[in-house]
C-alpha cells in the first residue's frame, strides 16, 4: 500500500500520478450515515468502540474516494486521559468542568501511557490498518491549542486566560507547554506503532499570537516535539489557521509537512517556508457551499499555483463545516474527482 500511496508520495516531495486528496473533518455531520450513528451514541462513545470508530473514519474513504483517512477522534480525548474532565457541547464545542486555574492542577495532570489510558485508540488504529486501501493519519492537538481549551475551559475569542499566564509566569507556561509536550510524543509515538503512516499536529487556535510571542512561547516546545518525532520516519503535518506570519517560525519546528488555510496563496506559503517542505490546503471550506463553478474555479487556481512543483497535497483550509443545510456529500466526491482528473499525469 504505502509505496504507491499518492499522499505519501506528495508528502515525500515524490512526483506522483495525481495530486493527492483528503479533507479535514471528513468524517462528520454532513453524512447522513454519521448522523444516523450520532443519534444513538455521543462523539465520544464513537471513539471509545473500535468496531464503530472504525466504520466511522472508513466512511468518508469508500464515500469520497480520498487518498488518505484520518482517525477518528477528538483533539479532547488525551485531555481527559490527562485527567481533566470534558464534554463536547454540540454547536459549542469541548467544555471542561474545573479548568486549569493553580500551579497544582497543572502538576495533577497525567503524562499518561496510552496503551493504558486509550486502548481503545490503538486498537481502532490497528483494525483500520489491516483494512485500509489508503494510508491512516494519526492526529493530536498541539500545545497552545490543547492548553487554551484546558485554561479557558470552552471555546475562546480572545484566549485572555491563556496569554496572562503565558506573560505572567512563564515557568508554569513552558511547564505545562513542556507536559502537554511529552504526552503529544508519546500518543503520537503509540499511534505510528499500531498503524498510523502519518500524524497531523492540529494547532489551530495558534494564530491568534504573534510572531514574537509564538518565537517565545511556542516555538521551543514544537522544536522538542518534532526532534523527538523525526526517528519514526513517517510524514509530520502541522496545520493552524491565520498562520500567514507564523509560516517563516513553523519552518524551523520539524514539521516536514506544512498546512496552511485559504488566506495565504500556495505561492507566497511556499516562499515563506523555504522550498523544502510539503505543503497541504488550502481552499476555503466555505466554498463547499458556492456554485460548482466558483468551487472549481478555485480549486483550479489553487491547483495552478502548487502544481509547478512536487509536494502537495490537497485539502481545504480548515475542516469541513457543520452547517444546517449540510454541505452535499455529492459536492465533495466531485471535487475529490475534479482534483485526481485535472492533476492526471501532470
Ligand atoms: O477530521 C476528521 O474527520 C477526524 C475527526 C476529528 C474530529 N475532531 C471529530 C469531531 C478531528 C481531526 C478533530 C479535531 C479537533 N477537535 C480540532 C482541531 C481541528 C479544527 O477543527 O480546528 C478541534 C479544535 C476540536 C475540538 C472540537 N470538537 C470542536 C471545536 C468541535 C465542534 C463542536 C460543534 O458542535 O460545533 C468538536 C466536535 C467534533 N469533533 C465533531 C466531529 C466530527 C462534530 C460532530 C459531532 O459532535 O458529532
Amino acid at each position: 500500500m504505502s509505496l504507491e500511496s499518492t499522499f505519501l508520495q506528495a508528502c515525500a516531495k515524490q512526483p506522483v500520478n495525481h495530486i493527492p486528496v483528503w479533507y479535514m473533518r471528513q468524517a462528520g455531520r454532513y453524512q447522513p450515515e454519521y448522523r444516523a450513528i450520532r443519534e444513538k451514541h455521543s462523539l465520544v462513545e464513537i471513539c471509545r468502540i473500535p468496531e464503530l470508530c472504525f466504520e466511522v473514519t472508513k466512511l468518508p474513504v469508500k464515500q469520497l474516494g480520498v487518498d488518505a483517512a484520518i482517525l477518528f477522534s477528538d483533539i479532547m480525548i488525551p485531555i481527559g486521559a490527562m485527567g481533566l474532565d470534558f464534554e463536547i457541547k454540540e454547536s459549542v464545542g469541548p467544555i471542561i468542568a474545573s479548568p486549569l486555574r493553580s500551579k497544582a492542577d497543572i502538576d495533577n495532570l497525567q503524562v499518561f501511557h496510552p496503551e493504558e489510558k486509550l486502548p481503545y485508540v490503538l486498537k481502532t488504529i490497528e483494525l483500520l490498518k489491516d483494512d485500509l486501501s489508503v494510508p491512516l493519519i494519526g492526529f493530536t492537538g498541539a500545545p497552545f491549542t490543547l492548553a487554551s481549551y484546558m485554561i479557558e475551559g470552552r471555546p475562546s475569542r480572545n484566549y485572555i486566560r491563556t496569554k496572562q499566564l503565558m506573560w505572567s509566569d512563564k515557568a508554569l507556561w513552558t511547564a505545562l507547554l513542556d507536559k502537554l509536550g511529552a504526552m503529544i510524543v508519546r500518543y503520537a509515538k503509540a499511534q505510528i506503532a499500531a498503524g498510523a503512516a502519518a500524524i497531523q499536529l492540529f494547532d489551530s487556535w495558534v494564530g491568534n499570537l504573534s510572531v514574537a510571542d509564538y518565537r517565545e512561547y511556542i516555538l521551543p516546545t514544537m522544536k522538542n516535539i518534532f526532534t523527538e518525532l523525526k526517528d519514526t520516519g513517517v510524514p509530520l503535518i502541522y496545520f493552524g489557521v491565520q498562520t500567514g506570519e507564523l509560516l517563516t517560525s513553523f519552518a524551523q519546528t520539524g514539521a516536514t509537512v506544512i498546512g496552511v488555510d485559504w488566506r495565504v496563496p500556495i505561492q507566497a506559503a511556499r516562499a515563506r517556508l523555504g522550498y523544502h517542505f510539503a505543503v497541504q490546503g488550502n481552499l476555503d471550506p466555505i466554498l463547499l457551499f458556492a456554485p460548482w463553478e466558483i468551487l472549481e474555479q478555485r480549486t483550479r487556481e489553487i491547483l495552478d499555483a502548487a502544481m509547478d512543483r512536487p509536494g502537495f497535497i490537497f485539502n481545504l483550509g480548515h475542516g469541513v463545516t457543520h452547517n444546517d443545510p449540510p454541505v452535499a456529500v455529492d459536492t465533495l466526491r466531485r471535487l475529490t474527482k475534479f482534483v485526481h482528473e485535472y492533476t492526471e499525469g501532470k
